[in-house]
């Protein structure tokens, strides 16, 4: 076509039929809709707390990623209280929001909650820990394998310690998938070690300062010669336990092996200084695969039902790397 004939054919585009340009908007959006997933979406966004330097990296993450895709993200921390997590989940519905993330502090007491966000037409993705609601209660489920991270954790201190360890274990939140689901995925490793037994188990909450408070009190009430490692749901609570083994004069990562959940920086750091022994991944990149889903889900697309995100075991001999790739 000519230039004349071009600027002629562009001066009289509003002869081209309707459907047409129906038809080429939708394309255009759709490319668009492409290049920023989920842009213009309002989504509420629960979170459990920060009580973790994993959870504290999550919410960044999912924070940032929010931004750079142009979605308004709502977000709201729930101090790690339930009762707190359905206020938000209320008032996101109050607020018309387009779909909701659902971090859950506790598995159970879901239900009715969920059947309101669904009433109200609302798509919801289980994101991090998970729920024991009725699978059609949520759009999609964006989490590790938890069972999966224990066995890798047991996997590892069997091969290390020849299958004979005496084991403390500090336990993450009570009532928690992520601690359920590792203590099952550990239990049933060392279960097949006739030598492998734990001898104290008790929860730190995921938090630093109880893993310290709770392996300073196990440090009273056991021989702590007796005591081959610690298993800890998470690195924070491995960290504190490190430090009360240090204060009580002895050498952790080689006295006491430590192995725990997350690989934080401040693991890697404590395996630099030959402290901790290995840390089994939770990657706190879920955001993106959870706004993917949400997307997908307006566009008509289907939607798996779990979203599955990987992680890797790590050790003292990456750990200077790892610090440097993962430290913010
Ligand atoms: O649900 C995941 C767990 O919650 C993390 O392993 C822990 O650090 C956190 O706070």
């Amino acid at each position: 076509m000519s230039l004349v004939g071009r600027r002629r054919w562009c001066s009289r585009w509003w002869l081209v039929p309707v459907p047409l340009l129906v038809l080429l908007f939708g394309v255009l959006s759709a490319a668009q809709a492409q290049d920023d997933p989920g842009k213009g979406l309002t989504i509420g966004f629960s979170q459990v707390g920060s009580e973790s330097d994993w959870r504290t990296a999550f919410t960044e993450i999912t924070l940032a990623e929010a931004e750079r895709r142009g979605i308004n993200l709502i977000y709201s921390n729930a101090d790690n209280s339930q009762e707190n997590q359905i206020a938000a989940l209320r008032s996101f519905i109050e607020q018309g929001v387009d779909a909701i993330m659902l971090a859950p502090v506790i598995e159970t007491g879901w239900t009715p909650i969920l059947r309101e966000v669904q009433a109200a037409g609302i798509p919801i993705v289980i994101i991090d820990r998970n729920v024991t609601a009725d699978e059609s209660l949520y759009l999609a489920r964006v989490s590790s394998d938890f069972v999966f991270e224990g066995r890798l954790a047991a996997a590892w201190l069997a091969q290390a310690t020849s299958g004979e360890c005496k084991i403390v274990e500090l336990q993450g939140t009570v009532g928690s998938s992520a601690a359920r689901d590792r203590q099952i995925g550990f239990n049933e490793v060392i279960s097949l070690f006739p030598k492998m037994e734990i001898i104290v188990s008790q929860t730190a909450d995921f938090r630093r300062p109880f893993g310290k408070q709770v392996m300073e009190s196990i440090l009273h009430t056991e021989d702590p010669t007796q005591i081959c490692a610690v298993w800890s749901h998470n690195d924070d609570m491995a960290i504190g336990a490190i430090e009360a083994i240090k204060e009580a004069g002895l050498d952790p990562g080689d006295d006491i092996l430590i192995v725990s959940v997350d690989a934080i920086p401040d693991i890697f750091l404590a395996m630099m200084q030959g402290d901790a022994n290995a840390t089994v991944e939770l990657s706190p990149y879920m955001a993106g695969p959870a706004f993917d889903a949400i997307t997908a889900y307006f566009n008509g697309e289907p939607v798996p039902k779990w979203i599955p995100v990987q992680g890797g075991i790590f050790f003292p001999d990456t750990a200077a790397e790892e610090y440097a790739r993962r430290k913010r």
